[in-house]
């Protein structure tokens, strides 16, 4: 049975995640979203819970996802869950400096952990949550870029 997690910030979930949870969900037999809590980054848009929610209902119709959140180090949480691989989504060529070394790291640190890389579907190729947070905080258009379930959310953050 081949267990993977696909780690990330998550503030907030994109179409661009979502896409590749749904890519990712069909080529291993469980895939846990978890979401970083970070303790350095105060700057998040929604909490931990918040987040935790929203990819909880953003993916209820995918059987095999399962949503969490870790601390600390990626791969003792990777460790504690018995997964063997990490998936990442690849965007522009930008993001795979800091996203290779990444993997080298992890993969030093736990050689038996694989990182997977897919990349982002076309359409995805310039979203980032923080765009998306940029657009909506001025009254942007965000349909397209995130799942309709959340999106009154994150225009409630910047009108309410
Ligand atoms: O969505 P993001 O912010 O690009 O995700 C980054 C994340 C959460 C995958 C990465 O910061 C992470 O794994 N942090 C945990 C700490 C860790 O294991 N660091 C060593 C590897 S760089």
């Amino acid at each position: 049975m081949i267990k993977a997690i696909y780690p990330g910030s998550f503030d907030p979930v994109t179409n661009g995640h979502l896409d590749i949870i749904k890519r990712a969900a069909k080529l291993v037999d469980k895939l846990v979203v978890s979401v970083l809590e970070n303790p350095h980054k105060s700057s998040s848009l929604f909490t931990i819970e918040e987040r935790i929610n929203q990819l909880k209902l953003v993916t209820a119709g995918i059987k095999n996802v399962e949503v969490s959140s870790f601390k600390g180090l990626l791969v003792d949480y990777a460790k504690q869950i018995d997964a063997q691989v990490v998936i990442r989504g690849l965007r522009a060529v930008t993001d795979f400096e800091s996203e290779f070394q990444m993997a080298l790291t992890n993969r030093s640190l736990m050689p038996d952990l694989e990182t997977f890389f897919i990349p982002t579907s076309v359409e995805y190729l310039y979203l980032s949550s923080s765009t998306l947070k940029e657009i909506a905080m001025f009254g942007g258009n965000i349909c397209s870029m995130i799942p309709c379930e959340i999106k009154q959310e994150v225009l409630d953050k910047f009108t309410k």
